[in-house]
């Protein structure tokens, strides 16, 4: 899929406040700080799009982009952050979980990775809600630029050892990296497959 419009649309912490449309919708989550934000301005060739930060917790709203007006971007809030109160916790919580659940013109999740870290609990506990919840998903590996080849292949194999204690089949997954650009035709590629396998 080739990029030729990438536009902000609208902030919300409601579901129910999200565009009132049908145009099939891809959402993007993970661990605060994995670079959600980043791989949004990498895939759509924008810089500052979508909006970024070293410190975890830069992104507390449903975020909507439209690509191409055929579909819908969605940057939501990192999990996982320690340092948000319990109550902003519950919060953040409550509004990716209603968002997930009950947003109909989403068709798939993208659950990012950071693929310097050994399997995390919390990322291994997001994912097997979301199977509970049958909610299609794809991982994606962040940061692969920050690592060795060897190390990125070796943390991807443990990755998957992790997810096979509850899955008796792994998930589509890519290897990103934001600063060098890596794996945004794969990712744009398997979006454009779902949208036509919509039809
Ligand atoms: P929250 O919105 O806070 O949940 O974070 P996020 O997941 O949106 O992460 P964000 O894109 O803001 O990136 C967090 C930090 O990681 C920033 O300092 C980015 O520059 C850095 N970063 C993101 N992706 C990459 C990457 O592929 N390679 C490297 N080296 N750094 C990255
Ligand atoms: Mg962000």
């Amino acid at each position: 899929m080739k990029i030729k419009t990438a536009e902000f649309v609208i902030s919300n912490t409601e579901v129910t406040k999200c565009p009132a449309t049908t145009i099939p919708e891809f959402a993007f989550i993970g661990r605060s700080n994995v670079g959600k934000s980043s791989l949004i301005n990498m895939l759509t060739n924008r810089k500052k799009m979508a909006k970024t930060s070293g410190r975890p917790g830069k992104t507390q709203l449903i975020n909507h982009f439209i690509v191409n007006n055929e579909w819908h971007l969605v940057d939501l809030p990192g999990y996982g952050w320690a340092r948000v109160s319990k109550t902003d916790r519950g919060k953040f919580g409550d509004i990716i979980a209603s968002y997930l659940l009950d947003r109909e013109p989403l068709v798939c999740t993208f659950i990012l990775i950071d693929i310097r870290l050994k399997p995390q609990p919390i990322d291994l506990e997001f994912i097997n809600w979301m199977g509970e919840n049958n909610l299609p998903f794809a991982l994606v590996f962040t940061k692969a630029d920050k690592i060795s080849k060897n190390k990125v292949e070796s943390h991807r194999a443990a990755f998957n050892r992790a997810l096979k204690a509850d899955w008796a089949e792994l998930p589509v997954s890519f290897i990103t990296s934001s600063l060098a650009k890596q794996g945004q035709e794969g990712v744009l590629d398997y979006i454009e497959d779902v949208i036509n396998s919509l039809e």
